[in-house]
């Protein structure tokens, strides 16, 4: 049987630099090709290359080059930056999705791609949002989500394009530095807290949003890749679910950390529009029943393992 080849694009991102890391673990540092879009850290281990989802050809000739079996298509705009610039948004995470499943289908690739709870709108119901429900996204970011479930499911149907996705929520880790999304103050809190012993809040103090801990949503995308793809029901995204908590909830978990901590709220329209249009829970038991999903974190486990990573960065960062 021909062993797995990755090839990972956006490998460099929040999730891939992750993903990378326990892919070469477990299948070996030669089996993964790790894709940077305009630089790759000089400290990267491993094969990597630069290259566009924009560009297919080039794609193509990795492919070509590497023998890879499995794409995995991380490259995006995310929620905040979609809507800032939504052509590029629409490019890069629609036409960019639309690139690797032709290859996929040109070369009996398996793929992988992520969707997200961005998925759903403000119709969609939000208390534990069923796996079929719903879907009309306002956003340019849930927009571009939406049509590329159906087009992974298109490709599925009419082709047989092995593709499959998980609808990730907001996802914790404290190795890589907080960036702009929706779901980030999440992170920036335990910088400011931790530096300052004060925070504050673009969301309002009870927006209740789903989450989960990075190792969590990298362990669910090495087990729908690893599953058999007769027990891959749903070809569009699969729902995935941890926790989820409001800002005052997170901030009372570090107050147990430092407790003259204080938060004020400054609301940001646009973060909270984006917010309000999301779910609260999510009921993802048709990933629990297809494929084994269970998540091994917890909000508490999450805040202290967050605390302590973001402390030691600090720590080290105040050395020099
Ligand atoms: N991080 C989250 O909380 C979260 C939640 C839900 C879904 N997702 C999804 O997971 C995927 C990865 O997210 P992330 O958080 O790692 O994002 P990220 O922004 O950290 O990483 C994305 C990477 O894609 C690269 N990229 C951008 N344009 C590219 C192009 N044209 N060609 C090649 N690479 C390009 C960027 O350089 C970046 O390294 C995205 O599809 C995102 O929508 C993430």
């Amino acid at each position: 049987m021909k062993k797995e080849k990755f090839l990972v694009i956006g490998a460099f991102g929040q999730i891939g630099s992750e993903l990378t890391a326990v892919l070469k673990r477990i299948y070996g540092e030669n089996q993964v090709v790790a894709v940077g879009h305009t630089t790759i850290p000089e400290d990267y281990q491993g094969i990597a290359v630069k290259a566009s989802i924009l560009n297919p050809e080039e794609i193509a000739a990795l492919v070509k080059k590497f023998q890879i079996t499995t794409i995995i298509n991380l490259a995006s705009f995310l929620s905040v930056k979609s809507e800032i610039d939504p052509d590029g948004a629409f490019a890069t995470n629609l036409l960019g999705l639309k690139n690797t499943l032709d290859l996929a289908k040109e070369f009996h690739l398996k793929v992988f791609w992520p969707s997200s709870i961005a998925v759903f709108g403000p119709t969609t119901p939000k208390n534990n949002t069923p796996q079929s429900t719903i879907i009309e996204p306002t956003t340019m970011y849930g927009l571009t989500k939406r049509a590329g479930e159906l087009l992974c499911q298109y490709y599925f149907l009419k082709w047989g394009v092995d593709v499959r996705s998980l609808r990730y929520p907001g996802l914790l880790d404290y190795k890589t530095p907080p960036s702009q999304g929706t779901t980030e103050y999440a992170k920036w809190i335990f910088y400011e807290a931790i530096k300052k012993n004060l925070y504050q809040c673009p969301l309002r103090e009870d927006t209740n949003l789903p989450m989960m801990y990075m190792e969590d949503a990298i362990l669910a995308t090495i087990k729908i890749l690893d599953t058999q793809a007769k027990k891959i029901k749903i070809r569009t995204s699969y729902n995935l679910y941890a926790f989820s908590f409001t800002p005052k909830q997170l901030a009372l978990k570090i107050k147990k950390f430092l407790p003259d901590f204080s938060i004020s709220y400054k609301i940001n329209p646009q973060i909270q529009t984006i917010a309000d249009s999301w779910p609260q829970t999510i009921d993802d038991s048709k990933a629990r029943e297809d494929w084994g999903w269970q998540p091994k974190y917890d909000f508490d486990e999450t805040v202290s393992i967050m605390f302590s990573g973001i402390k030691k960065i600090i720590e080290k960062q105040n050395e020099y």
